[in-house]
């Protein structure tokens, strides 16, 4: 698993999306004053937070399977309950949650199909999700996948290797849990950069698919890669603005 190097890390790489993509998600969701939320795969917990801002702490819970993402998600939202678990087996019992969300998370499980079933058991009323245009118009992540491609036609360019990442996939995979009135829609959200250092150096720290690749290159594969992703990017000289767009789905239990 790529999400343990750390939560500094993630949050300059794609983290650095996470509060405008959480702010979309949970308009999107529909989530409403009163009601409870679960959030699954929370990570550093950003999206719990903009829950917990919204429905107020206690009325909110988390689950990620990865240790230190646990433990930034209790210190992000010290009063919402936070616990070491899979999606595929939900430690909840069933119609817990009025809405059950995950971000950024479904291409990742190792079993799809069993985690948002789980999902679905423990919502009373909608299950959501959003992932990343991998393919498409995930700027910071295009950019550097393609110039991968460039140096190295074998790359893992997530693109093709991520699951789950359309909105027919996305909607076939709600519809077959069961889940009713699934609608499928874009998030669009932005982020800015310092300079093209500010974007490039989280790439060798590591962290998620993009990094692991680009930590295991050597040196000089290292440099050839970040000069190509300059040029992709335009060669900018100072601040910039990247867009990103989210799949993202809905369905009623
Ligand atoms: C890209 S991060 C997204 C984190 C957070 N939802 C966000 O929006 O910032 C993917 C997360 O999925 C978690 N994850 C991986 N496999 C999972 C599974 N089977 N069930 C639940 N979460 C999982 C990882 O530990 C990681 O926190």
């Amino acid at each position: 698993m790529t999400f343990t190097t750390g939560t500094e890390a993630y949050a300059r790489h794609v983290g650095r999306y996470g509060a405008a993509l959480s702010a979309a998600h949970a308009d999107a969701a529909g989530v409403r004053t009163g009601e409870t939320a679960l959030d699954v795969g929370c990570g550093p917990g950003v999206l719990l937070a903009e829950l917990a801002r919204r429905l107020g702490p206690e009325r909110v819970a988390g689950v990620d399977p990865s240790e230190p993402f646990v433990e930034a998600a209790r210190a992000a939202v010290r009063e919402a309950d936070v616990r070491l678990a899979a999606a595929e087996q939900l430690p909840f019992a069933e119609g817990s949650f009025d809405v059950v969300l995950s971000q950024l998370v479904v291409n990742f499980m190792s079993d799809p199909k069993a985690g948002v079933a789980e999902m679905r058991r423990v919502a009373r009323l909608a299950v959501t999700s959003c992932v990343w245009d991998y393919a498409g118009e995930m700027t910071m992540l295009r950019a550097f996948w393609d110039a991968a491609l460039e140096l190295d036609p074998a790359a893992p360019d997530e693109g093709r290797t991520m699951r789950h990442c359309s909105p027919a996939e996305l909607a076939a995979l709600w519809t077959e849990a069961g889940l009713r009135d699934v609608q499928t829609r874009a998030l669009v959200v932005e982020a800015a950069y310092d300079d093209f250092d500010d974007y490039w150096s989280p790439f060798p720290a590591g962290i998620a698919p993009s990094g692991a690749y680009c930590a295991w290159l050597d040196e000089d594969a290292q440099a050839a890669l970040r000069e190509a992703c300059f040029r992709r990017l335009g060669s900018p000289t100072g601040p910039f603005t990247l867009s990103a767009r989210a799949w993202f789905v809905r369905g009623t239990v």
